[in-house]
């Protein structure tokens, strides 16, 4: 398989990003709630990163991750059937820790479907954890189990750790 770029997002990949978020993510709920236009907004907002990995001339995984002062929300998340279980997943979230740390991010936030065992288990590999269960958190009726990841690396502490000769 051809190794993926990862970019950000254009308006002209918010077609692409809302149709993988109806069938990928929101599959079996009534409605769609991140229509082509929702994200489009995404794209352009500025505390908003829309990250996209590209197989030339498919998006093969993208996400939605929007900033806070001191944390972030993982929105949506997702990668093509065709692409799972290569390590794009562990890649785009790298790439966005990376970049909520560099923004003075400390706590990453997100909600999932709680029977979506696949994520929980894909987030618990990346040191997430489960913080919550949130009844009727999907169109009132499904349960989302609430995880989070404190990104804070521990630097050297200068006094107590002597400089390696
Ligand atoms: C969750 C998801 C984004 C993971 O993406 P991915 O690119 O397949 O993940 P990676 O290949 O980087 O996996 C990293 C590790 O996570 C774990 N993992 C990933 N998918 C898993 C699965 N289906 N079952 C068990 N463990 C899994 C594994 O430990 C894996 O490492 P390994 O393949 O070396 O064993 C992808 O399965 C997906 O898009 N699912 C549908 C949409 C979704 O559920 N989005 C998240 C909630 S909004």
């Amino acid at each position: 398989m051809p190794s993926p770029t990862y970019r950000l997002g254009v308006p002209a990949d918010a077609y692409e990003i809302a149709v993988m978020s109806r069938y990928l993510i929101e599959v079996g709920l009534r409605g769609w709630s991140w229509p082509p236009d929702r994200v489009a907004k995404a794209i352009r907002a500025r505390d908003t990163n829309v990250l996209v990995a590209e197989v030339k001339p498919h998006l093969v995984g993208f996400a939605i991750m929007e900033f806070g002062d001191t944390a972030s929300h993982l929105s949506l998340f997702a990668v093509k059937p065709s692409h799972q279980r290569c390590g794009i997943g562990r890649q785009m979230i790298a790439w966005l820790e990376e970049a909520a740390l560099v923004a003075g991010i400390t706590t990453i936030n997100l909600e999932l479907r709680v029977n979506n065992f696949a994520a929980r288990t894909f987030y618990r590999v990346l040191g997430y954890k489960e913080a919550s269960y949130l009844p009727g958190y999907y169109r009132g009726i499904e349960t989302a189990v609430k995880m989070t990841r404190d990104i804070r690396r521990t630097l050297p502490d200068p006094i107590r750790e002597k400089p390696k000769k």
